[in-house]
């Protein structure tokens, strides 16, 4: 894994030369490019996390009762699909530009772990909750485990957001002292950056 994210980060598409960059290199470099993905991969969370809210606060009964639950969920499910296309889009060039960085930060392994785990929850929402949506569509309050699966789904979301927004702070970064813990789950002694005891050896 670690010589396949090296040869990412600095190897694909660099020509010749002693000055000559990577692809990865040099959309890091870039004075916009970066900003400019972050800010699409910002702006498609918030079509996708808002249009899934519309939906959950639905399905908790919270917000269009009168209207069943199909036609919330029809309309908007486009969007969110847009949204969500985008947003897998845009994090993986984003990831493109430092992947050494991301495999070794525990922020954004937790995230692509939460992230799986949201997935699961709509996976199992369409292929085993709403096979019995005929009987709760028009209901204003969907039964219990409608509901449980809405709160579940706006958890595990807000949870991916906080661990994506955590990404940027380096409190947990290897080549600073860490506990072992820490030094473990990111595998910091196989970083660039090394890994360190909280007393500052260097332990690889
Ligand atoms: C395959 C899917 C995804 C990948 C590969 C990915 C990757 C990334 C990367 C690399 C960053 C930049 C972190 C930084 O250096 O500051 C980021 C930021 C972020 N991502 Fe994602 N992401 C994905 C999906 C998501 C999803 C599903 C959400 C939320 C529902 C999300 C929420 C965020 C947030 C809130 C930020 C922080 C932006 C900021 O710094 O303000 N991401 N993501």
């Amino acid at each position: 894994m670690e010589q396949l994210l090296t040869w990412l980060q600095h190897g694909l598409g660099k020509g010749a030369g002693d000055t000559a960059q990577s692809w990865s290199e040099t959309l890091l470099g870039s004075l916009h490019f970066w900003s400019l993905l972050e800010g699409t991969h910002l702006l498609t969370l918030m079509l996708f996390v808002g249009t899934i809210l519309v939906v959950d606060l639905r399905l908790l009964g919270v917000i269009f009762r009168r209207t069943r639950v199909s036609l919330v969920s029809e309309a908007i499910l486009p969007l969110t699909m847009f949204g969500f296309a985008f947003m897998v889009i845009t994090g993986l060039t984003l990831v493109f530009a430092k992947p050494l960085f991301y495999y070794h930060n525990i922020w954004f392994r937790l995230k692509m772990l939460l992230l799986v785990l949201a997935l699961v929850n709509v996976w199992v929402f369409h292929s085993h909750i709403q096979k019995s949506q005929g009987a709760w569509d028009a209901e204003p309050v969907p039964p219990g485990k409608v509901r449980a699966a809405a709160a579940l789904s706006l958890l595990s979301w807000i949870a991916v957001i906080a661990c994506g927004r955590f990404i940027a702070y380096d409190w947990f970064a290897c080549g600073k002292p860490q506990s072992t813990f820490i030094n473990a789950v990111e595998a910091c002694k196989a970083s660039e950056e090394g890994a360190y005891s909280l007393q500052g050896k260097r332990l690889n």
